[in-house]
């Protein structure tokens, strides 16, 4: 593994240095090095430094300019403008850099931290016995691009999957399970989908029960007692209603061309045994109270109506443990014992507030140290078409398969239309990995605190920023790089730049520090945003520069290298996002 010094760097270190030589008293100082049209890179901190210094800008920079020796990576800097420096690099170093990126493989020369954390990710947590929904989409699918982006960072990840698995609800299903056995089939014998409708079937069967039923509810009410004091029989049936939602989870993922680990999926239930000591530490600490039965934690700031506090329930009336108690319990398990020094929670930001009391409750009691970030990474709504929360026309939330199948059917037409060279089984697969992108990119290309319209037409959109639009961009250079045949891709440095080639180069020597910008603000819109306009800058240059007949065979073979590059900087981070690159669309 070769790492490989981003020129901005260099040219931000020499730019330091000759800033720091001419105004010795002006410390930690950035220069501001942005990307420019006219110019490689345009520097534009030196006006404010002038200002601060009380000295003329336009001298400063010319003091600046004649501070720095041109060379090897910079090979002109000018003036221009009041205290404005256009900086020009070297053809040579360019290429080299990219080169040297090239011969590192998949990492392309960025090299990991070199003291990573653990960050404990908990995202796409469906609920037992339920159907998932557009929100569960949202945390699977940002769960697993932050995740992706971590790790290339260096950072050690773990995944949680806190699933709904606990609660008085599973009183009223098992109780139903057992007057009626054999309603739920085995978990080896069903799909997901039967899977589903067998357990949506038993979930409105034994509410109609509950609700009609004034026996069956007092048998269910035992029931949850019975679980919570961990009966035989009672958790045998509940384990079953775990595991034949497993199934459905599991071809849910699949769908999502998403891996998820079995040994990841720990749920609210793992908590329990820890629940009764959390609330006993908290009551011994004094961090929560006793208030009408129940045990509850107050915050100043946290206040509802009539100025009324609200507090966190870790424990209720009648002795149950519910949501809080399993969060604050969990926090315990994933910095003592998982040794978390990030826990970072992908959860619907109408959840914020839980997560606010939680968090503040955990530090009180000292489970949060100052050595431990906790970060909410709520994320907004889907909305649909009309801009409202995204409904079935019938007023009913929308199935995610459904959701999924229908982005799948679109990109088949999609795919269909422009196949060329593609027989019937490689466009249904082509459709899958173009259907599925589509959502994740649509997803994760706005800020996920943001809420989004579920717009299928625009998803699957070749014109753009789509999935599609970057899919087709290197399906496209790969069909270049087979069209050249014996002659391979290779880099001459001693070759003269176009414009478009330089900025070209440029963006593709800034994939490693914005992957680590973005990961460090948990903002997969950034990696989006930088691959939209990877895609659109390679366009640029295929229009400018000709590459299979460029000049000479030294053009055709740098830019061969160019377009493989680009390509495999394109297939990298579209990776971390968790979307496929078809080589053939
Ligand atoms: N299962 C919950 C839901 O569907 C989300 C769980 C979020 N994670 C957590 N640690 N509370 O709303």
């Amino acid at each position: 593994m070769a790492s490989v010094t981003p020129l901005s760097a260099s040219v931000e270190q020499q730019l330091t240095s000759a800033l720091s030589a001419t105004l010795p008293e002006a410390t930690d100082v950035d220069p501001l090095l942005r990307r420019s049209d006219r110019a490689d890179y345009q520097v534009n901190g030196i006006l404010a430094l002038a200002k601060k210094a009380k000295s003329n800008p336009r001298e400063l920079a010319t003091q600046v300019v004649a501070g720095i020796t041109t060379g090897d990576v910079i090979q002109d800097v000018e003036v221009s403008g009041p205290g404005f420096l256009n900086i020009t690099l070297a053809d040579r170093a360019i290429t080299e850099n990219l080169a040297a990126r090239y011969a590192d493989g998949d990492r392309l020369g960025v090299a990991p931290k070199a003291e990573p954390g653990v960050t404990v990710i908990d995202y796409a947590q469906p609920n037992v016995a339920k159907e998932m929904h557009v929100g569960h989409l949202r945390s699977a699918v940002i769960g697993d691009a932050l995740r992706g982006m971590l790790d290339f960072t260096g950072e050690k990840t773990i995944g949680r999957h806190h699933i709904g698995d606990w609660g008085t609800q599973f009183g009223m299903l098992i109780q139903y399970l057992m007057e009626h056995p054999g309603e739920l089939a085995p978990p080896s014998e069903v799909d997901g989908q039967e899977a589903m409708s067998n357990l949506n079937r038993v979930y409105k069967a034994s509410r109609a029960l509950f609700d009609a039923d004034d026996d069956f509810k007092e048998r269910a009410r035992k029931r949850v007692v019975a679980l919570q004091s961990g009966d035989k029989e009672t958790l045998e049936l509940w384990q079953q209603f775990v595991d034949e939602s497993k199934v459905y989870f599991y071809s849910v993922f699949e769908k999502l061309d998403m891996e998820i680990r079995d040994d990841e999926i720990v749920g609210e239930s793992a908590y329990n045994d820890g629940m009764p000591e959390t609330a006993r530490l908290l009551e011994e600490m004094g961090v929560a109270v006793r208030s009408e039965g129940a045990l509850v934690v107050f915050f100043d700031d946290i206040r509802g109506k009539d100025d009324q506090p609200v507090p966190l329930i870790v424990q209720k009336a009648d002795g149950g443990f519910g949501y809080a108690a399993s969060d604050l319990t969990a926090i315990r398990n994933r910095v003592q014992d998982l040794h978390a020094t990030t826990l970072l929670y992908v959860v619907d930001v109408r959840q914020s507030l839980h997560f606010k009391m939680v968090f503040e409750t955990a530090r009180r009691a000292g489970w949060l140290g100052d050595d431990v970030t906790a970060h909410n990474m709520g994320y907004g709504t889907v909305l649909g078409a009309d801009g409202k929360p995204f409904k079935t026309r019938e007023g009913e939330t929308v199935r995610l398969e459904d959701l999924l199948d229908e982005a799948v059917q679109r990109a088949a037409e999609v795919v269909r239309e422009k196949a060329q060279d593609l027989t019937e089984d490689e466009i249904q697969e082509r459709a899958g990995q173009v259907g599925i992108g589509a959502v994740k990119y649509a997803d994760l290309s706005t800020s996920p605190n943001r809420d989004y319209k579920f717009d299928l037409d625009q998803m699957v959109s070749l014109n753009g920023d789509t999935s599609v639009y970057l899919q087709y961009a290197y399906a496209r250079i790969q069909s270049i790089l087979r069209k050249a045949g014996d002659v391979r891709p290779a880099a001459h440095p001693e070759l003269e730049l176009h414009a478009a080639e330089r900025a070209l180069g440029l963006h593709l020597d800034a994939f490693g520090d914005t992957v680590f910008e973005a990961a460090a603000e948990y903002a997969p819109h950034k990696v989006a945003a930088y691959l939209y306009q990877l895609a659109s800058l390679y366009t640029t240059f295929y229009d400018k520069c000709p590459v299979l007949k460029a000049e000479t065979s030294a053009q055709v073979e740098n830019r061969l290298f160019l377009c493989d590059l680009t390509a495999r900087t394109l297939h990298r981070g579209m990776a971390l996002l968790g979307i496929r690159t078809p080589e053939r669309l």
